[in-house]
């Protein structure tokens, strides 16, 4: 496999004043000259950040944990918000923040292409850019006070996780918590730790992990997420949903004939996204921007779209 290397001049040297395209801090940029670029209302550029941490979720799947250059947090999202992450020479991509501390965000990012390879060959410490919260996040009124079903494929549980999370630290504001969630194989699992020792122990809840296809060590469910969904018989609940659009499309039919209502199943659109500002057009269906207006709709929402979506 072709491997991109991150050029030695992009790695994260905070003493390194000689960087081509200039310098930044959190407040603004600096030409190479050392002088200041004067700062302008530039939505699209991105604060100067760094990955401070790198874990292993899966053989093509990691989770960065990114701060500011400064040690502050680059923003505060809401569960279900997003993050526009770049590497110098490699471009940016829209990400899901999928947990989040008092100085870093966290994004789990499968490697698909130029850019999201590349951040699989960074070590710590690597410097990048990122620009955010973006989106509107999933809709905590609606769902406080409810129970709640998750159902997640693949890497589809990382925006779904962050609203997991945000459900367990504000226990007492939400009902009943259902997990279901499904990969290719056990290896494919995102968030071992989470699915293995914290939610376990999490109060009045029920975890349903799957995998595709059989293995010899699994001593759990076989079978794709929406014909599990099915046979849980699960009862109607807001349900939560995020995986590839294929697990979507299924799940989605499964829960309207389960009678699970088109204004309480709430999922995540991954449209290819340019600017993340509804400025570029990339993203529009209809009059709708899933940058701005989404990512996350409810069925009902998406049902009111045109065919092709
Ligand atoms: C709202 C939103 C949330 C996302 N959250 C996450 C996340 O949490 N974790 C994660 O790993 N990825 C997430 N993605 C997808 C991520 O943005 C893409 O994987 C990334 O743009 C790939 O960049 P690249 O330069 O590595 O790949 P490229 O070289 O640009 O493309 C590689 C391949 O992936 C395809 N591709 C790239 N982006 C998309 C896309 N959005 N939809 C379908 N196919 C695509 C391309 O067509 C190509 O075949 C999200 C995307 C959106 C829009
Ligand atoms: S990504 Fe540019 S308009 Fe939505």
């Amino acid at each position: 496999m072709f491997v991109h290397k991150i050029p030695t001049a992009h790695i994260h040297d905070p003493q390194n004043t000689s960087a081509g395209l200039g310098n930044s801090t959190a407040q603004g940029y600096f030409a190479a000259n050392g002088q200041p670029v004067p700062a302008g209302p530039n939505p699209l550029l991105p604060q100067r950040g760094v990955i401070a941490k790198i874990k292993t979720e899966t053989s093509d799947t990691k989770t960065f944990s990114i701060t500011g250059f400064d040690g502050a947090k680059p923003f505060t999202p809401l569960p279900g918000q997003l993050g526009m992450l770049s590497l110098p020479a490699y471009g940016e991509a829209m990400f899901s923040v999928t947990s989040q501390d008092q100085t870093h965000i966290d994004m789990t990012i499968k490697a698909v292409g130029a850019l999201t390879n590349a951040l699989h060959e960074i070590e710590e410490g690597q410097e990048c850019g990122i620009r955010g919260p973006y989106g509107n996040g999933f809709p905590l009124d609606f769902c406080r006070g409810k129970d709640l079903t998750f159902i997640a494929g693949g890497i589809g549980l990382a925006p779904v996780r962050s609203l997991i999370k945000y459900c367990l630290d504000n226990r007492a504001d939400f009902g009943k918590l259902t997990i279901v969630y499904g990969a290719r194989t056990s290896d494919d699992l995102v968030f071992k730790e989470d699915l293995f020792e914290n939610w376990p122990e999490a109060e009045n809840k029920n975890l349903h992990l799957t995998i595709d296809r059989e293995e010899e060590a699994w001593p759990g469910h076989v079978g794709f997420v929406p014909s599990y969904v099915e046979e849980l018989a699960l009862p109607p609940t807001v349900a939560i949903v995020c995986g590839p659009p294929i697990m979507i499309k299924f799940t989605l039919a499964n829960l309207e004939k389960m009678g699970f209502l088109p204004n309480e199943v709430i999922t995540t659109m991954e449209m290819r996204m340019k600017c993340g500002i509804g400025k570029c057009g990339r993203c529009n269906i209809g009059s709708c921007f899933v940058c701005l207006d989404g990512p996350v709709f409810t069925l009902e929402q998406l049902n009111a779209m045109p065919a092709e979506y």
